[in-house]
């Protein structure tokens, strides 16, 4: 069943997000975007989605685009850098590539946001549309026009708010992904629940057995309220001046985890240890009980997340954290829960506070 969300800016139309579950449908809603005729297409993809869609998608590209031509960059968060993005300018200019051409970007969250970033930056802003493969960049980094690369020591450093021309999500590529990959998008599913939705982190609960065990109807439910969600927090607030923050929760302590472990963790791998953390503050600073907090670990790990990491040391993981971007004025801008559903920035938190909550998530 297909299902369609459209993303306002400033109270007018963006860009649709289409839910299919082929890539069949990807040129009949290609055409019924204003403007739909791009001349060139390049399908920006890395090396491991390359092997299952490109030829596919190339296939299907080709019944619409004069040309079209792929660049492939070797898979991992390691390439999500400048280096990256300049062969991707070089092969767009060796391509005569104009602003009347489109990037696609087949792949995960590292592939939409290394593209799209190109895309905002090739000829001051060329067209892109996304075409995300995992769950974590179908529920959340393909919606809201965040692009960017990391930058030194320094995760999504460089970068532009520059939107899609469409999201297309083909739902079944998930029956593909390995299994820690779902599980690593399941850590941003539940996050929307705990920042906005009781009733959606109940649901998921409810759910957990048909989740698991990929039954369509639910999963393609499951990312239809996810992306409404998010829908909701980026029209709101498109370019992070509020509320949009709310959806670093468990992501101040996580991309400190995440960069310590050199990336050999999954990001949502990392959100779920920073939720337990951010939980364990929220249970001891805001209100919420700690049956609640304990019931939010039970649930992050019965979808196969971790909720403690061995081997780091509290210290490291403070300093990763206060070198996050996520900084305002030299405090850091954490985001807590009053309950489940109510998400709030709280600025207060000092280095004991802290190093308190890091403790929770050391095993
Ligand atoms: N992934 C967080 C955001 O889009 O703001």
């Amino acid at each position: 069943m297909s299902k369609q969300l459209d993303i306002m800016y400033e109270g007018a139309f963006c860009y649709p997000i289409h839910l299919e579950q082929s890539f069949d449908r990807f040129i009949e809603h290609y055409r019924s975007l204003e403007g739909a005729n791009h001349k060139k297409v390049c399908i920006v993809t890395d090396s491991d989605v390359a092997n299952l869609y490109l030829n596919e998608m190339i296939k299907i590209c080709k019944n619409q685009f004069f040309d079209v031509i792929s660049f492939i960059f070797p898979s991992g968060e390691a390439s999500k850098n400048l280096d990256t993005v300049e062969k991707l300018y070089l092969k767009l200019i060796n391509n005569r590539f104009d602003r009347k051409d489109l990037l696609i970007a087949l792949g995960g969250g590292v592939v939409g946001d290394l593209t799209g970033f190109a895309a905002a930056t090739f000829l001051r802003g060329i067209d892109f549309i996304q075409v995300p493969t995992t769950l974590l960049s179908q529920v959340d980094s393909s919606i809201g026009g965040k692009t960017g690369v990391d930058f030194s020591r320094f995760k999504n450093m460089v970068g532009a708010f520059y939107m899609p021309r469409m999201v297309y999500m083909n739902t079944a590529v998930l029956y593909s992904l390995p299994q820690v990959q779902f599980q690593s998008g399941m850590g941003e599913v539940i996050k929307y629940g705990l920042i906005k939705d009781a009733a959606y982190y109940q649901w998921l609960k409810d759910h957990k057995e048909s989740i698991l065990a990929l039954d369509d109807a639910t999963l393609e439910e499951m990312i239809y309220i996810s992306c409404k969600t998010k829908k909701a927090v980026v029209e709101e607030d498109p370019k992070e001046h509020g509320i949009r923050a709310h959806l670093n929760f468990g992501h101040t302590i996580g991309h400190a985890v995440e960069k310590l472990s050199d990336f050999s963790l999954y990001h949502g791998q990392c959100v779920a240890i920073g939720m337990g953390a951010a939980a364990y503050l929220s249970s001891v600073n805001h209100g919420m009980v700690s049956a609640v907090y304990e019931d939010i670990l039970r649930t992050i790990e019965s979808f196969g997340l971790p909720t403690k990491v061995a081997g780091y040391d509290a210290k490291a993981i403070l300093e990763a954290t206060k070198s996050d971007k996520k900084m305002d004025g030299g405090q850091i801008n954490f985001v807590v829960l009053d309950s489940v559903g109510e998400a709030v920035i709280d600025k207060s938190y000092n280095d004991e506070m802290l190093l308190d909550a890091i403790g929770t998530i050391l095993e």
